[in-house]
């Protein structure tokens, strides 16, 4: 008999609302931060001395304004993922759907309305809406008039959407997550929190600034979740995935553990409630004064997470060499050492799914609270076959060692893991390049990365496998 997870176990799937909603100004939404990123060499205007784009122009592609036009096709593409059997759906509410510009006195009911009925949709079939309350999402508006996460006032702005939509849908969602990988804003930080640099601005006190302001946000968020909700969980997010030394060397070692510091800095926060001591050193030798205010301490300690929610690609690998450090590649937004004893996607994630029982074990050792794989998957590119199949045993095998790894640390382990949600179950816009082509979904879509195609959704062989994986709570993995 194979292993499996016990029948509580959420397993389902997971998307964002800025890559696959569309719609970009129907029911009164507003501009928000994705609708501005344009598909090509452009697509990321952040740095400092580079133009920033904060407005819509003619001459690009802006993969966010049609997406996969989930807002038309949600009841059809929940009724997929219930066929699979789905137990946990995550998504995430467009901000600009509920608060157009971010400052407005009262919610836009359209918007609200637009995610009652998918959560209606959900609940239907008997699945448990898992909410992310930003996922790489804000008003244009915010980032023009304030700065963004920079400035301070954001912290209201945001806990004004959070208490609109925690009363609205109190007793439809019990799962909630404040910031999708907020570790991210160390490495895109214009896609995940708006930051815009001035000129002679100091690019670390701006993203410290940004973190400060998000954490605050966070844990105040969670107090208020729990007292309109007191039986809801809300989760942390982190772009998970450990750092390996390159080598014993001890000099490697201890750079592998400084660069893992810096990705697990927000987190500590979120679940510990206070700031790390090594962070807090980092700030001072830097000369880095934070906005702190009579009460941020009190706020932070008021505010810890329920569960820690990771997103697991691929393991890092870093090296205090400066020869090797030279040889990096991508692993998600991060770049990361080459790890030569791991296979790589064609957009050079590397593959490693005993890193996923390592990640597990790291930060269940380091946290003691529930985990919650809510993204994994292998972004790949997909033929159809003359019979209109398509064969993707890549994504079956990639998911499958995943999976098997995540059972061992559940099962062997002892890790407690609340669900799996797989990124993401239908084709959408890749966060990182605007692809279409870069496709994770078991649902394909028919559309191409310079925006053409019918939308019809189509179901791949992997489909059939995962439904299967869900029936059996993992047990028939072939
Ligand atoms: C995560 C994000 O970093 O990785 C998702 O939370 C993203 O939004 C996913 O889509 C995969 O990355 P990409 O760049 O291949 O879409």
């Amino acid at each position: 008999m194979n292993k499996k997870l016990t029948s509580g176990f959420l397993w389902g799937g997971a998307t964002a609302a800025n890559q696959c909603e569309g719609a970009w100004q129907e029911g009164g939404k507003g501009i928000g931060l994705i609708d501005i990123v344009p598909y090509g060499p452009d697509r990321m205007p952040v740095a400092k001395g580079k133009k920033v784009m904060l407005d819509i122009d003619d001459k690009h592609q802006y993969p966010s304004h049609e997406a996969i036009d989930f807002f038309h096709h949600f009841k059809e593409d929940i009724a997929m993922f219930a066929e699979m059997g789905f137990k946990c759906y995550r998504m995430s509410l467009s901000w600009t759907r509920i608060f157009p510009n971010g400052d407005e006195d009262l919610p836009n009911e359209q918007g609200l309305a637009f995610y009652d009925q998918v959560f209606d949709e959900c609940l239907k079939y008997e699945i448990e809406p898992l909410v992310t309350v930003c996922h790489f999402d804000l008003p244009v508006h915010l980032i023009k008039k304030f700065g963004a996460w920079k400035n301070r006032s954001m912290i209201d702005y945001y806990i004004k959407f959070c208490k609109t939509i925690f009363k609205r849908y109190k007793n439809k969602v019990k799962y909630w997550i404040t910031f999708n990988e907020i570790n991210m804003l160390n490495h895109l930080p214009f896609t995940s929190c708006g930051l815009v640099l001035e000129n002679n601005e100091d690019e670390k006190h701006a993203k410290y600034l940004c973190a400060h302001h998000e954490l605050i946000a966070s844990a105040k968020a969670v107090k208020l979740a729990h007292e309109i909700m007191p039986d809801c969980m809300v989760g942390c997010m982190l772009a998970g995935g450990s750092f390996y030394p390159y080598t014993c060397a001890p000099a490697d070692v201890w750079q592998a553990k400084q660069t893992e510091r810096g990705n697990y800095f927000f987190i500590d926060v979120q679940s510990r409630g206070e700031y790390p001591n090594y962070a807090l050193k980092w700030l001072e030798k830097d000369g880095i004064e934070l906005d702190w205010q009579a009460n941020d301490k009190e706020i932070l300690k008021e505010g810890t997470v329920d569960f820690i929610g990771f997103s697991y690609y691929c393991s890092r690998c870093d090296t205090a060499d400066s020869e090797i450090t030279l040889n990096r590649m991508a692993a998600n937004a991060f770049r990361t050492v080459r790890n030569p004893y791991l296979k790589a996607s064609e957009w050079g994630w590397q593959i490693d799914p005993l890193g996923l029982r390592i990640t597990l074990n790291d930060l269940y050792d380091r946290y003691q609270k529930p985990l919650f794989i809510v993204e994994n998957g292998l972004g790949a590119k997909d033929t159809i076959t003359k019979d209109g199949s398509i064969e993707d045993d890549y994504r079956i095998s990639y998911m499958k060692e995943h999976i098997k790894s995540m059972i061992d640390a559940v099962v062997e382990d002892g890790v407690p893991l609340m669900g799996y949600t797989m990124w993401s179950p239908i084709d959408l816009v890749s966060a990182s390049t605007g692809e279409m082509s870069k496709r994770y979904g078991v649902i394909y879509v028919d559309k191409d990365d310079s925006g053409k195609g019918t939308l019809i959704r189509k179901r791949k062989k992997s489909f059939y496998w995962y439904k299967k994986v869900i029936e059996t709570n993992g047990e028939v993995l072939d």
